[in-house]
């Protein structure tokens, strides 16, 4: 009997809802665990989204839509590429899935052959070199540090580039370091993909959440010629607190849009017909919300990388965009505690054995960096309330302490 197949064994579940997972069931067992593994924001959907789902369903929008999206949620989504990007698309450029998740999956089923090389910058979200190999591609990971604030370069792209590098995945904001890409780098490694013939795929879900006036920039908006060649992901669960909704979208060229509504209408078909209605409320509706989000984000942001940075052993970048912050641990591994707690555990991944012995005696979930590719770090959300926050990082100040 054939339980598993061979492409599995290049995939690991996603430790981030590992992690949430199991502090849940931590919490629901009557444990006061502090959660920093989330990846959602701690705000309610806003109610006016909410309303138009709620109208969908008594309008008897509940049945299925065409696969790539309703059309007055692609034209919203079209509006919103001219009213914030200054980009320009018709219908057959734009394609709804079920999260950003989905869209980035479907758009590497789409298009890549089986040993298609993408390069992932590091540290990267948890899915991408996990979804690059389901679709049988070979995900080639090029390494950042703090020093560079987690950016790779023009150089470090062009020496990894070889005869079979297809695509280049470019998340900014990024989960997990926060950094944004500025203009000029960006044209910098446009400038390669182009002389390489590559595509480019940004993930763009974290566009709205930017601080300190950092201006998002993608790089569709440089030419017509480098547009052709992007592929945009970006979708409502971050930015208007939609996680459970579901709802991601992609735009790009319109064969790439034509193949991926093929491997779509295989598996899934339409995003759920009534949250597309509620996404189409949030793309057009009132943008209020956001700013609010931020706002609190931002407070939470200082807070934290403020007290982070007072903890001897670790250090924190500030980041400038999205809602986590990656701090660098690797200086509290030399600790002698750790040292010998590692060495009784067998564990041979630091930033694992770390979390693992945050969660268990101080009750603290936090993400190992090697999730991201970076065993030097943790990753901690602050999409959770400021006592909570505080609460978590005391914890993990103590833990340091106790480890000295
Ligand atoms: C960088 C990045 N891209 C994409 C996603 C997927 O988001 P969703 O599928 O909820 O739209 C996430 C969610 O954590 C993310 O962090």
């Amino acid at each position: 009997m054939i339980l598993k197949a061979n492409i599995l064994d290049a995939v690991e579940p996603s430790p981030t809802l590992a992690i949430t997972a199991k502090a849940k069931a931590m919490k629901d067992a009557g444990k006061d665990v502090v959660g920093f593994g989330a990846g959602e924001p701690d705000f309610d959907t806003p109610e006016h989204i909410k309303e138009a789902a709620k109208k969908a369903m008594d309008k008897g929008l509940t049945k299925y839509t065409p696969v790539s999206g309703i059309v007055s949620l692609r034209d919203a989504i079209i509006q919103k590429f001219e009213r914030d990007n200054n980009l320009k698309f018709d219908r057959k450029n734009i394609i709804v899935g079920t999260g950003g998740k989905q869209v980035i999956y479907n758009f590497f089923m789409a298009t890549l052959n089986p040993g298609d090389e993408v390069i992932v910058p590091g540290p990267y979200w948890v899915s991408y070199c996990d979804i690059v190999s389901l679709a049988g591609g070979k995900p080639v990971v090029i390494d950042s540090t703090p020093k560079s604030n987690f950016q790779i370069t023009a150089k470090q792209l062009e020496e990894k580039i070889t005869n079979k590098t297809k695509v280049l995945i470019l998340n900014s904001p990024s989960n997990p370091t926060g950094t944004v890409y500025t203009k000029t780098v960006m044209e910098e490694m446009i400038e390669v993909v182009l002389k390489h013939n590559m595509m480019i795929m940004t993930d763009d879900i974290y566009e709205k959440i930017i601080y300190d006036g950092v201006r998002f920039y993608n790089p569709a908006m440089l030419s017509a010629e480098v547009r052709e060649r992007t592929f945009i992901v970006n979708g409502v669960s971050k930015s208007y607190s939609m996680t459970g909704w579901r709802i991601g979208y992609g735009a790009g060229h319109p064969t790439i849009i034509e193949n991926m509504d093929t491997v779509q209408g295989q598996s899934t078909s339409n995003a759920s017909s009534i949250s597309q209605a509620a996404a189409e409320e949030a793309i057009k509706g009132d943008q209020s919300f956001i700013q609010t989000m931020v706002t609190a984000f931002d407070d939470r942001r200082k807070k934290a990388v403020k007290f982070l940075n007072e903890i001897q052993g670790i250090s924190c970048n500030m980041p400038q965009g999205a809602f986590y912050v990656f701090p660098y641990i690797n200086e509290a591994y030399e600790l002698p505690g750790f040292q010998k707690l590692l060495k009784e555990s067998g564990e041979t991944s630091k930033s694992k054995f770390f979390c693992a012995h945050l969660l268990e005696k101080y009750l603290v979930a936090a993400v190992p960096g090697i999730a991201f590719g970076d065993d030097n770090a943790i990753r901690i959300s602050y999409a959770i309330s400021q006592p909570q926050i505080d609460k978590g990082l005391e914890r993990i100040r103590q833990m340091i302490k106790d480890l000295s």
